[in-house]
């Protein structure tokens, strides 16, 4: 039976060399199909003699069980390395760090805004605000602004071409005659106005560019009216807030002596640092005054009854010194590698 151990071995090699499914079955007809040698050696057997085809039956019997193992074997071979190919196709390396999310974070100007509005809502203030397109009455005439007032020039002022009489709002006072006018309304017939305390934050414009002037800026306006509010109280709370806002005591402030058709008496606020890298060195942070009589009369309040207080903050210019930026342009420029620093 030499003939037979020949063709299972070459049953075996012709499947060994079988590289896919396909070409395996078709190797598999060539034993086993309809035509297949084994097959055919199967049919011959009706020809012999009893005998001898049980001999010979027995020992075909035999290769085809080899062949079939090795057809089995084979197949899960084949099965086995396609799965492990598509395993290693769709691997995933799951020690790779993860690509991550960049988080956002809020602006350092809307970080300083929002400690601001803690510390005088810690002490009564609400917070208003008024449009940037506001009108010229609000922002210079309801202000008591002369006609001629140099601030009111195309130099100075961003007005609107089709528009006439309405600018982009060149500092956010105006917000204190719109918050009057409001609050008076709502308390028409009462025998006491309630006291006003409001800070009002926002954008302002100016024709202006360089490393401390933005033509777009942010200030925040504080106003405090009632009966008998005085300018110790607006030094009592300005000095106050600036020893919270810079979370120290070692701070200096002044009052010195200005002019703003507004407020009488009028003054700028300057402070000094009494330690750190800004020691003894006047900063100038903000516009004050005693409200003018006849601003709050166009705010619709009797001025012989009460009085008030209000100033102007440069927002821009205390988140500089807070976090010690050097060019206000930084805070406009939307730089990441700038913004990434304050999350
Ligand atoms: N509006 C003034 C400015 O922009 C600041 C200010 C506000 C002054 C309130 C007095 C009172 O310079």
């Amino acid at each position: 039976m030499d003939h037979l151990q020949q063709l299972v071995e070459q049953a075996i090699a012709d499947f060994g060399a079988a590289s896919d499914a396909n070409s395996l079955e078709q190797a598999k007809a060539r034993y086993l199909g309809k035509s297949g040698s084994l097959t055919d050696l199967l049919k011959g057997l009706g020809k012999m003699d009893p005998d001898a085809r049980r001999e010979a039956g027995a020992a075909i019997n035999r290769a085809k069980v080899a062949v079939e193992q090795a057809l089995e074997a084979r197949r899960d071979a084949l099965r086995e390395a396609a799965l492990a190919e598509q395993l290693a196709a769709e691997a995933l390396d799951v020690t790779l760090p993860g690509r991550g999310q960049g988080s956002g974070g809020l602006h350092p100007v809307t970080r300083t805004l929002g400690r601001i509005e803690q510390l005088f809502a810690s002490i009564g203030f609400k917070v208003a605000d008024g449009p940037e397109i506001e009108e010229d009455w609000y922002n210079f005439t309801a202000l008591n602004t002369p006609e001629n007032h140099p601030a009111r020039s195309m130099h100075d002022t961003f007005y609107l071409q089709d528009a006439p009489g309405v600018l982009l709002r060149t500092h956010t006072s105006p917000v204190q005659v719109r918050y009057m006018r409001e609050h008076v309304a709502l308390h028409e017939g009462d025998e006491v106005m309630p006291e006003i305390r409001i800070i009002a934050p926002g954008r302002v414009y100016r024709v202006d560019y360089d490393a401390t002037h933005s033509p777009m800026f942010h200030q925040i306006e504080g106003l405090w009216v009632g009966e008998r509010v005085s300018f110790a109280d607006l030094k009592g709370v300005i000095a106050e807030f600036l020893r919270r806002f810079f979370e120290t005591d070692a701070l200096q402030v002044r009052f010195r002596p200005s002019f703003f058709p507004f407020t009488e008496p009028s003054a700028e606020i300057d402070f000094a640092f009494m330690s750190g890298p800004n020691k003894g060195k006047w900063l100038e942070i903000a516009g004050c005054g005693v409200v003018h009589p006849n601003v709050l009369r166009n705010g619709g309040i009797n001025p012989d009854r009460y009085t008030g207080f209000a100033f102007g903050m440069g927002l821009d210019r205390l988140t500089m010194l807070r976090y010690g930026v050097d060019d206000l342009r930084l805070f406009f420029e939307n730089d990441l590698r700038f913004l990434s620093q304050f999350r």
